[in-house]
């Protein structure tokens, strides 16, 4: 199993990516729970049955959206952002940096390889998602529902991609890799990929 150090540039990409990421999935948290539109439009509605007031379902689910609106500006900001992460992320190796993790190389141990695919498996989701998000954004109207419900299935992917992710490297440091965790943090003396 190879023991990595992680140069300057690999580090500050790697944590723009993580913080990114987990912001992007914490306004998806906020969407599905707190600020759903029907939760919201309830909340509403309670509390104008309470005052003797009304409002149709439809102005309810309108008003519950802009009302999420706000925060979900945050999801597209950091759809734009990750999107440049991910265009820098395939450049730098242009300009030797940040190698593309490759898993066809015979001398790899299982293990490697398997990370490496796992990598490359996160990395083509989020290639996906990244286009059919912009898709929605910026494409014609007619491909805006089709472009939608294959985008909100990122979450399938992003989500035991960041348990598989943590748990191995939290193996890895506990076992055969041994300050793996402050390597990606503070890096190495020795810098290289
Ligand atoms: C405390 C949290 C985290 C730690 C300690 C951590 C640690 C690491 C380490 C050590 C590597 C290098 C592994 C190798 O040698 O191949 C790595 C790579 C990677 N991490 Fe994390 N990670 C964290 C969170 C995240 C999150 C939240 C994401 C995004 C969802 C993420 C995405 C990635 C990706 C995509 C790579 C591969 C980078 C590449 O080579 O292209 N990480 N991480």
């Amino acid at each position: 199993m190879e023991k990595k150090n992680y140069s300057k540039i690999y580090r500050i990409m790697h944590w723009l990516m993580a913080i990114s990421f987990t912001l992007l999935l914490f306004t998806i948290f906020l969407r599905l729970t707190w600020l759903n539109k029907y939760n919201v439009a309830d909340i509403m509605k309670d509390f104008l049955v309470d005052t003797d007031q009304t409002l149709s379902q439809d102005q309810l689910i309108k008003l519950a959206k802009k009302i999420r609106q706000p925060m979900w500006d945050w999801h597209i900001y950091l759809g734009y952002f990750i999107t440049g992460l991910f265009v820098m992320r395939f450049a730098l190796p242009f300009f030797g940096k940040m190698k593309v993790q490759n898993p066809l190389k015979m001398e790899l141990s299982w293990k490697d390889k398997l990370k490496k695919w796992t990598y490359l498996i996160f990395y083509v989701c989020v290639f996906i998602s990244l286009v059919t998000g912009l898709i929605i954004e910026f494409g014609p109207r007619e491909y805006k529902k089709p472009m939608e419900s294959i985008h909100i299935l990122s979450i399938y992917y992003l989500i035991p991609f960041i348990l598989i992710h943590l748990s191995g490297v939290l193996r890895a440091e506990f076992t055969w890799d041994k300050g793996i965790i402050s390597r990606i943090v503070s890096g190495n003396n020795k810098e290289e990929n």
